[in-house]
């Protein structure tokens, strides 16, 4: 041992306002669930009411901490007064993890101006009025973390997945921008990107045995991630411990992206 005396980094979310977008199912849930468990009181929110009472009331039964709010990121409007809400509720927000997000693939020849809308509302543009209204609660207390759910998809090009790939690669960039805007006021604004997680938004065509040996020949480490392979990133990412690292987009991929 030298002379030095290290204090151990603090990674503990404990005590910590943790707000998840998306959260009635897959990575969203999953994500509540365990930073739930390690301390943080977690803000559930999904687009219907019953879907956030139900996975917070699992997080209570479980014995952590959770309340359930409605918020559909779509709903630009509403999206503020929520995060106001969630404010006044439970006295401060500490980290905003942007989960909400959809994805289908289509050959660029075929994508309407309906499948454009659709993808970008939920995955970029509700994504920025998430970090919009979240930042504007940081910034006042000097503090927060915000992790936003990116993709591979927005790292390499995938085919068939144009709209997705063009949204997520927005995320990417977006949040180095607010990286720069917030980084000297307490905020940082990271990406995270996964591989292939298998969850009700990717079941139907990982059940596929010809699509899933494609996605598994393209993963060096040979499987999918999990939602625990996710929620471990964001829990270092969201921990106070992480104040030097904002801008960051960190593959959670297997490899995919070393390619
Ligand atoms: N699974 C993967 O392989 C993978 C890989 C890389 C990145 N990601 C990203 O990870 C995130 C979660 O993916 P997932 O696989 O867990 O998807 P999922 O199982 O399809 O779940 C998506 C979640 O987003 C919610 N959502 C959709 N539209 C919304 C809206 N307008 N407002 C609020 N919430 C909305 C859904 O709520 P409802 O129940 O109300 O529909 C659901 O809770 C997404 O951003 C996705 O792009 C996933």
């Amino acid at each position: 041992m030298g002379n030095k005396a290290y204090e151990t980094p603090n990674m503990s979310l404990a005590g910590s306002v943790v707000v998840i977008t998306g959260a009635s199912r897959g990575i969203g849930r999953g994500v509540a669930e365990i930073l739930a468990k390690t301390g943080a009181t977690v803000a559930v929110t999904a687009r219907r009411m019953e879907d956030a009472e139900n996975v917070a009331g699992e997080i209570q039964d479980a014995g952590a901490r959770a309340v359930g709010y409605a918020l559909d990121v779509r709903d630009v409007q509403s999206i503020d007064p929520t995060f106001r809400r969630i404010e006044t509720d439970l006295g401060r927000v500490d980290v905003l993890v942007n989960n909400a997000g959809i994805g289908n693939n289509h050959d660029a020849v075929n994508v309407t101006e309906s499948d454009w809308d659709e993808i970008m509302d939920v995955n970029l543009k509700g994504l920025f009025f998430c970090c919009q209204a979240a930042g504007r609660l940081m910034l006042a207390r000097g503090y927060g973390r915000i992790v936003n759910i990116s993709s591979q998809a927005g790292i390499v090009g995938i085919e068939r997945h144009a709209v997705y790939s063009a949204s997520k690669g927005g995320v990417n960039l977006l949040t180095k921008v607010l990286a720069l805007e917030w980084g000297g006021r307490g905020v940082t604004v990271n990406a995270i990107a996964p591989t292939f997680i298998y969850t009700p938004g990717t079941a139907d065509r990982l059940d596929q045995p010809e699509f899933r040996q494609s996605v598994l020949s393209r993963i060096p480490v040979g499987h999918f991630g999990t939602e625990q392979d996710v929620a471990a990133a964001i829990m270092y990412l969201a921990s106070p411990a992480a104040s030097l690292v904002t801008g960051t987009v960190i593959p959670i991929d297997g490899g995919w992206t070393a390619q």
